[in-house]
């Protein structure tokens, strides 16, 4: 059984105007020493679909079906109890734009104890001691366990924001969007520490993207998403050499490669629809240059392809 098993989950978000079908039957697992990335357009469901890992959906999301099974435990029926052990030793989250979330007026050693002091029995002085060993794992210098965050550029204050999330140990690292926002050369230091870290401290990582470029060094295997579900999973390799579903497609065209000009996702025709009434059948047909009526009309089923998983009428 794999570290991580997600089962057909739907979460939907219950507003005045409908529900929001955010996540809507998603499955995926995470191997132990694996890494998955998690791709697809602004709005698809990929935050959603994580903090659900994580028992964060709030009214009015709410988790309305599936199971996510961690380590043969099924995190949706957890007490609150269980929740705050898995938060602190099972599954560690840095969140979307992070490094806006830390406290301006505490130093980031003060920041990085206090997550340590709330889920281990040690003293404060080996708390500031793994303070320390926890800034240079991430590459910053252990004598800057007293500033402020400030005193930090963007990239750095990432780094701190890993700091923390790995402090106490845990077995299933969440990473989502990490580098979007950072410049190119920041955003190739922070790849580089990240692949470290999986690597020294053998941590499964699910690393959450809309820019297909940055995961081909850092993500052994990718789901793509498309408005609310996973339309495609396969090898980083292999989805980049030979992508099945036309959205993937579209998406390897859209972002070339790291060091490529990145052409956005204006090279896909149109927008991702609304997630209150989505399109019936292929959610895709709509922007789909392969579309048939079928596509119209029945919601595909996956199927393998080369290896690949991929939910499309058109594949044979
Ligand atoms: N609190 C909420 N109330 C209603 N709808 C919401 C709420 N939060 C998210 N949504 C909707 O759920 C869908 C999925 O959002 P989510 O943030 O999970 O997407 P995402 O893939 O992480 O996007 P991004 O790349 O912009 O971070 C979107 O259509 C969004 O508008
Ligand atoms: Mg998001």
């Amino acid at each position: 059984m794999a570290l991580l098993e997600v089962e057909n989950l739907k979460i939907y978000y219950f507003t005045r105007e409908g529900a929001v079908k955010a996540v809507d039957d998603v499955s995926f697992s995470v191997d132990r020493d694996e890494t998955l990335g998690l791709i697809g357009e602004s709005g698809c469901g990929k935050t959603t679909a994580v903090f659900a890992i994580m028992r964060f959906v709030a009214p009015p999301g709410r988790i309305v079906g599936g199971k996510i099974i961690f380590d043969g435990n099924d995190i949706i029926t957890m007490s609150n109890e269980e929740i705050r052990l898995l938060r602190g030793k099972g599954i560690a989250m840095v969140f979307q734009a992070a490094q806006n979330a830390l406290n301006p007026v505490m130093t980031v050693g003060k920041q990085i104890t206090e997550v340590i002091l709330e889920h281990e029995r040690i003293t404060k002085e080996e708390s500031w001691e793994r303070a320390k060993r926890q800034l240079e794992l991430v590459g910053i210098g252990s004598e800057r366990v007293k500033n402020y965050p400030h005193e930090f550029s963007g990239g750095m204050k990432q780094r701190v924001m890993i700091a923390i999330a790995t402090a106490c140990n845990p077995r299933l690292l969440i990473l989502d969007e990490p580098v979007t926002g950072l410049d190119v050369i920041v955003q190739r230091q922070l790849l580089t520490l990240i692949n470290k870290l999986r690597k020294e401290l053998r941590l499964p990582i699910i690393f959450i993207t809309h820019d297909l470029s940055v995961i081909a060094e850092t993500c052994g295997k990718v789901a793509v998403m498309y408005a609310g579900k996973i339309v495609e999973q396969a090898s980083t390799v292999s989805l980049y050499e030979n992508p099945v579903h036309p959205y993937s497609q579209a998406l390897i065209r859209a972002y070339p490669s790291i060091k490529g000009e990145k052409r956005g996702l204006k090279s896909i025709p149109g927008a991702p629809p609304r997630l209150i009434n989505p399109p019936i059948g292929c959610r895709f047909h709509p922007r789909c240059p392969y579309a048939v009526n079928i596509c119209r009309e029945e919601e595909p089923i996956f199927r393998k392809k080369n290896g690949h998983l991929v939910a499309c009428h058109s594949i044979k």
